[in-house]
């Protein structure tokens, strides 16, 4: 049987121009999920997923990884069982990102807002700026909300993305003429508008 260190090293990704291929990847792992700079799979038959960092974003995971071992006592954080110079294992959470909530019609309860809030005053008691919470990055599962992606969390520059969901629960998402079922790319439009005018805001401020 293969280590979680081996499994890691065989995955094998290439860059063509923008777009990032998967060129190897072992058959004990499962792809379940790509971000901004790493790729996502699942070690079939365990509870644990390695995600593996695009070339071009590679410096990020001891980055990530030393900040998981910061938040390891704080249970709204994904488990990390081990990190490398380009990969992290950690747990795999079932259940849905809020993006796919959002895209399935399943209610997100106020449950969800309160438990995030703790979890970010939680990582700032040990002196983090969390950073980079948006609909992809957060969870619901059966027991409740986990928080799957902290490689932005020493970020120095202010971010607002999770105030701006908040205000957009409070007055939109809870009235009860919102839609909760909204189409994906009607989604990802607002996201990709979102991003550009963040983007925009930090060169005219910075
Ligand atoms: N521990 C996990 N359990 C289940 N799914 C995960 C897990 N980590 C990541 N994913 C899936 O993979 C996607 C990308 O992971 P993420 O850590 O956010 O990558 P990036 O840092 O590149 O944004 C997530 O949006 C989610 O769908
Ligand atoms: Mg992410």
């Amino acid at each position: 049987m293969k280590t979680d260190q081996e499994l890691a090293t065989a995955i094998t990704i290439e860059s063509n121009g923008q777009t990032q291929l998967i060129t190897g990847q072992p058959p004990e792992l499962d792809w379940i999920g790509t971000g901004r700079s790493a790729f996502v799979f699942r070690i079939q038959g365990t509870d644990r997923v390695i995600k593996k960092f695009f070339p071009s974003h590679r410096h990020l995971a001891v980055l990530e990884g030393a900040i998981y071992e910061q938040l390891s006592s704080f249970s709204t954080y994904a488990k990390q069982y081990a990190y490398g110079a380009d990969y992290l294992v950690i747990e795999y959470i079932e259940g849905q990102t809020l993006f796919d909530c959002l895209v399935n019609g399943t209610l997100i309860p106020r449950d969800v807002i309160r438990a995030v809030d703790q979890a970010l005053a939680d990582a700032r008691s040990v002196g983090l700026n969390p950073s980079d919470i948006h609909l992809r990055n957060i969870m619901l599962t059966k027991d409740g909300t986990r928080i799957i992606d902290v490689a932005r969390f020493r970020q120095t520059e202010p971010c607002s993305q999770w105030d701006d969901l908040k205000r957009g629960y409070d007055y939109f998402y809870c009235k009860s003429y919102f839609p909760k079922k909204l189409p994906e790319a009607f989604l990802n439009t607002v996201a990709d508008i979102y991003k550009r005018r963040m983007f925009e805001s930090h060169r005219n401020t910075g």
